[in-house]
């Protein structure tokens, strides 16, 4: 490598890039791991190969890395491996960057030009025995489960359609049926979505495009048993401005949120438009419909949390000065008109996660990530400023919250669920500490009935990990073998 990464927030210090494919056997485990704690923990990692094009870039652009902790027998076995996309393997090729600008192709090397860009850092998810790694800009890319080895880009077959997908699908607890959507997919900038479902045997059983009436950065969405919600937050894409060198993506201050209603079972030209204030979100916690009323619960900012997408609006603030809260805005398809109810459940958080039985029906509990000032200073970490240092879980019906915090030198990134078998048993939490004071990341598992006990069993593992974006549990019943 010929130059260094930049030394900005999004590429020095805890965020400085790893690089690093690696097989750890045997970490050292410290305390007990329940013996029902039995699968797979997939992560995805932002972890850039070269320093960036342009001399600057965001934490978003990187290479996917995904890692896997195997859980089996009281045991933990660590694999890391870079996801081998087109992008990766041309610049590999290359030794450098080729790519410019965040989801912008008009700034790429000339030798990269109509070349697929897709850096697959988002989501990795296991549906009908595949493990795909997700991000937005563009379709899975399907990856070996065991040895984390790159199969190659998911089509269905070729039957998809859409050149574009969410790293946001939901899986039906009960049908494991599968629904995502593409945006922009008719092009950058285009107005397209495509709405898709893959049933329970990963076979594409449905796809049907339409237009949205602004092309807004569509990150996550929203199913129910009987509806589908497409979120339109005004964070704004411009070809013109593409084709002039700039930001894909700018927060729109002067535009309103628009919230899609579908019914689930329902065809495309069947939405129904709701307004709502201008804000900006990323993750929705659940949603679940009951009668004609559909309530979707997810981290609401009064602007977007990444500062590039806040600075290409025009808005200069400080992350601390950003408000939020975890909210649910009622839809009552009953009614005429466009408004939506909103209501307060909690502190303001980020990267939530239920227990996957609760996910699209009426539920009380979630937890998510969040910046608890009494646990320690902020500490740089991830992509947008200060990490989450503590997990909370929301009884989001009475509002009951409980937290575990690691301590005032360590970070924490979104943590996975693990379910228990024992009657009454909420099951179990696990998720990365990066231990700022000695450079080094550990795992932590709590039970998730009872955070304020703190961790039952932390693993150690010999080096820092880059901050994740999303992970997804597997149980051993359903994972595809054993690595070895
Ligand atoms: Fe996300």
């Amino acid at each position: 490598m010929t130059s260094p990464f930049p030394a900005t927030p999004d590429f020095s210090g805890h965020n400085t890039p790893s690089r690093i494919e690696c097989d750890i056997f045997d970490l050292v485990v410290e305390g007990t791991l329940p013996t029902e704690f039995e699968g797979s923990w997939y992560r995805s990692v932002p972890d850039p190969q070269y320093p960036p094009l342009m001399g600057d870039d965001t934490y978003l652009s990187g290479d996917g890395m995904v890692s896997l902790f195997r859980f089996e027998k009281g045991h933990v076995d660590f694999k890391m491996r870079y996801v081998q996309t087109e992008r990766w393997k041309n610049e590999r090729a290359a030794r450098r960057s080729l790519h410019g600008l965040y989801r912008n192709p008009y700034t790429d090397d000339p030798s990269a030009r109509g070349k697929g860009r897709g850096a697959a850092n988002t989501t990795p998810i296991v549906h009908a025995g595949r493990l795909f790694a997700l991000k937005e800009d563009s379709r899975a890319w399907e990856l070996d489960p065991v040895t984390l080895a790159t199969v190659g880009e998911w089509s269905y077959g070729g039957r998809l359609r859409t050149p574009t997908m969410t790293a946001h699908p939901r899986i039906d607890p009960d049908t494991g049926e599968m629904y995502f959507f593409g945006y922009e997919a008719g092009g950058l900038a285009s107005r397209e979505v495509a709405f898709c479902v893959a049933d329970k045997n990963g076979e594409l059983i449905r796809e049907d495009w339409f237009e949205v009436p602004f092309c807004a950065l569509m990150h996550d969405f929203a199913v129910t048993k009987e509806h589908v919600i497409f979120p339109l937050f005004p964070i704004t894409a411009s070809l013109e401005r593409m084709q002039a060198g700039g930001p894909h993506w700018a927060w729109d201050g002067s535009r309103e949120t628009l919230m899609g209603v579908m019914p689930r079972a329902g065809r495309v030209d069947q939405i129904r438009w709701f307004r709502g204030p201008t804000c900006s979100a990323f993750h929705f916690f659940n949603a679940f419909s009951e009668g004609n009323k559909v309530y979707a619960d997810f981290s609401l900012s009064d602007v977007p949390a990444f500062q590039f997408i806040r600075e290409a609006g025009g808005l200069q603030i400080r992350p601390d000065q950003l408000k939020g809260n975890i909210v649910r805005w009622t839809f009552d398809l009953g009614k005429p008109g466009d408004g939506i109810e909103s209501q307060v459940l909690g502190p303001s958080g980020d990267l939530p996660r239920l227990a996957d039985k609760d996910a699209m029906r009426p539920y009380d509990i979630a937890y998510y990530c969040r910046y608890e000032p009494t646990a320690g200073p902020p500490i740089l970490s991830g992509p947008v400023g200060a990490g989450f240092n503590a997990i909370s879980r929301l009884e989001v019906n009475t509002g009951r919250l409980t937290t575990v915090a690691p301590g005032p030198t360590s970070t924490l990134q979104e943590p996975i669920h693990v379910p228990s078998a024992q009657p009454g048993h909420e099951g179990y939490l696990a998720f990365v500490v990066d231990r700022h004071d000695e450079n080094l990341a550990e795992v932590h598992v709590v039970e998730a009935g009872h955070l304020e006990k703190g961790p039952i069993a932390r693993i150690k593992l010999p080096m820092r990990l880059r901050s994740g974006v999303h992970g997804n549990w597997v149980p051993a019943a359903a994972a595809a073998g054993s690595p070895r």
